[in-house]
């Protein structure tokens, strides 16, 4: 255990840097932590007993619901609520926010929205899939339960946000605005240790991670531009290589590692794509900022749009600086 940081131990470290912290969201991050370790036991062990497969219910987005996404989601808000500094929970797979009643969580200062199991589709086929959160100080007075209102903040609001990847190892990386952490959970102890200090997403690269079977569903400008990455170019060192696991949060994991964009951008049926601004856009963007990329809608920045609704979706161009920004003058200028 020599020179080895504990998540724990680093969250703790890290609340003493900020003499007003009172321990609320430590604890919570804390609470967030600990469900990941059950849900990741339960993640590996998913071709040994009966929980791969559906349920046979969809959930409101419409979509199968899987016996893993109903055991995350259970688990999560469990931990949430008995851990006591959170006082609701939105979540992808209810329709409407759960405000806790106990008589700590009403108190609580945060509320959190999560997307369970992202990527659920594949959980029966061993690749990858993640837990995506974004935690926010409620705007309501404590002492009573938290309102629709505390969700529907800015992604620019977020006290913190993060995700855990369940892959060939298993990750959780966070942020409360003061950079980013990863931690790679050693399953010998336990723990979750400090393995990517300060992440830091490289400012170009040479992936990029979108669905091309909806190519031609796809704006004209993003078209052109993914004409751009597969085209020959000395100095734009083109083509670029395309990557899409279908699970969001492995696509950005790795982007954030190696360079990249992923892109869900509107179909001509979907003008709003598919993915939903307050449980997995927001967080990975606060995410992907803090790292030093840029994560947009194709006209404005993920973090400043102000939900309307918990389940609303967002076009999405996530990740290198320099990659965004090249996607985005190919849809400034479409026609
Ligand atoms: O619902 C979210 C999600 O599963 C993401 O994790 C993933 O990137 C995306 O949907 C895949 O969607 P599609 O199958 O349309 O490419």
């Amino acid at each position: 255990m020599i020179g080895v940081h504990t998540l724990d131990e680093f969250i703790i470290r890290r609340q003493s840097d900020f003499p007003y912290a009172t321990g609320e969201l430590s604890r919570l991050l804390r609470n967030i932590a600990l469900a990941s370790k059950i849900v990741n036991r339960e993640v590996n062990k998913a071709g040994l007993v009966d929980i791969l497969g559906t349920t046979g219910s969809t959930n409101v987005q419409g979509e199968e619901v899987k016996k893993l996404d109903i055991l995350a989601n259970k688990t999560f808000i469990a931990s949430l609520e008995l851990g006591g500094h959170c006082s609701g929970v939105a979540s992808e797979e209810n329709e409407e926010f759960i405000a806790f009643e106990g008589s700590s969580s009403v108190h609580g200062k945060y509320v959190v929205a999560i997307d369970p199991l992202d990527g659920s589709s594949n959980i029966d086929v061993n690749v990858s899939v993640g837990t995506i959160f974004s935690i926010y100080r409620r705007i309501s007075p404590t002492g009573n339960p938290c309102v629709a209102e505390d969700f529907l903040q800015k992604g620019s609001e977020q006290a913190g946000s993060g995700y855990v990847i369940y892959g060939s190892s298993t990750m959780l990386v966070y942020t409360t605005g003061y950079g980013v952490n990863g931690f790679t959970l050693d399953p010998s102890i336990g723990e979750f240790c400090l393995s990517h200090q300060d992440l830091k997403i490289p400012s170009g690269g040479k992936i990029y991670s979108v669905n091309t079977g909806n190519f031609y569903n796809f704006p004209v400008g993003v078209q052109n531009y993914l004409t751009f990455c597969k085209s020959q170019g000395k100095l734009t060192k083109s083509p670029y290589s395309s990557r899409y696991i279908g699970s969001m949060v492995a696509d950005i994991h790795r982007n954030l590692i190696t360079g990249g964009i992923y892109i869900y951008p509107s179909l001509e049926d979907h003008p709003n794509g598919k993915l939903r601004l307050v449980y997995e856009c927001n967080p990975l963007s606060f995410i992907v900022e803090q790292a030093g990329g840029m994560a947009i809608d194709g006209v404005n920045r993920i973090l400043d749009k102000k939900p309307t609704e918990l389940h609303e979706r967002t076009p999405i161009f996530i990740g290198s600086s320099e990659m965004v920004s090249k996607a985005k003058e190919f849809l400034d200028n479409q026609s």
